[in-house]
């Protein structure tokens, strides 16, 4: 069953982890991703952008996916599907598709519309048992279309919507999202103290988890950080190995052209990137 992700993320705020958010792609994703999670007893959210919800046919589909695999392969951890940097409208499509929790990515209104309409959104998610996440400031780069110019969060505002009674807060910090540049000057924890202070036990995000070397990511966790996204860096491992299995000719070898066969590389890669950031986090065995 499918479980909202306050509870998780005010356990690893308070235990001084974080769980990941993976997001997912198409089917083979969601499997490594819900078998890993189950076999470290870690806590996890499945990520799903409105990009790869139209490419899997629409929120729906991914709605009655993840809840019949989490049923056909006895996955018991506790598992959130997470809409990730939803419009207005698309936190009503997950919200009427069955997920069990949004965010809602008013970042680039006005933060009057940003608080107006997270809290017409906080109101109706939480009548329906679902968590939702809220942004200020704003993920530099791109993602499925989501493009941030990666400004630091005002704390001032980061406590204006937090006071809202949304579940957990995602604070640029200077993070971005997909690879970053060589010349990164690395995460404004000034800033993150600063919106800790603002906003106090609110469980807080980072997005653009892909690359962030692992001390940054404890001192983040040290100082509130109780969900990290990680989207990127499973493309990148699928990718990777996929590419070394054709190379190799083995797609030409007896059946290898198989799905089964030549994804299989690619799934076995996202199993080992998620257990490592799973590890790095501090979630595993959380959920014992
Ligand atoms: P990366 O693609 O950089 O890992 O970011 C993921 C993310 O923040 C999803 O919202």
């Amino acid at each position: 069953m499918l479980v909202s992700a306050k509870e998780m993320l005010e356990k690893a705020r308070e235990g001084k982890y974080a769980v990941g958010q993976f997001n997912i792609n198409n089917l083979e994703w969601t499997k490594s991703i819900l078998l890993t999670a189950q076999e470290l007893k870690s806590p996890v959210i499945l990520g799903v952008s409105e990009g790869a919800g139209k490419y899997m046919t629409g929120f729906k589909t991914v709605a009655a996916m993840v809840e019949a695999m989490i049923d056909e392969l006895k996955i018991t951890v506790p598992v959130a599907l997470h809409l990730d940097h939803g419009t207005y409208e698309g936190c009503y499509k997950c919200i009427k598709a069955g997920f069990s929790s949004i965010m809602f990515d008013g970042s680039h209104y006005p933060i009057e519309e940003n608080v107006e309409k997270t809290k017409e959104l906080v109101k109706i998610a939480h009548a329906m048992g679902l968590s939702l996440e809220a942004e200020v400031g704003s993920i530099g780069g791109e993602e499925d279309g989501v493009v941030g110019l990666g400004e630091c969060a005002d704390p001032a505002e980061c406590k204006a919507i937090a006071d809202l009674g949304i579940d957990f807060l995602a604070a640029g910090i200077g993070n971005i999202h997909g690879k970053y540049p060589a010349n990164w000057p690395g995460l404004r924890f000034d800033v993150l103290e600063k919106i800790k202070e603002a906003v106090g036990d609110m469980p807080l995000v980072l997005h653009g988890g892909t690359g962030i070397p692992a001390d940054m990511i404890k001192k983040a966790i040290s100082l509130g950080v109780a969900k990290i996204n990680v989207n990127t860096e499973c493309q990148l491992s699928f990718a990777e190995a996929t590419r070394a299995y054709i190379e190799a000719g083995k797609d030409q070898q007896g059946k290898g052209y198989d799905p089964r066969k030549l994804l299989a590389p690619g799934a076995e890669a996202i199993k080992a990137t998620v257990k490592e950031k799973m590890e790095l986090f501090g979630s595993v065995g959380k959920a014992e």
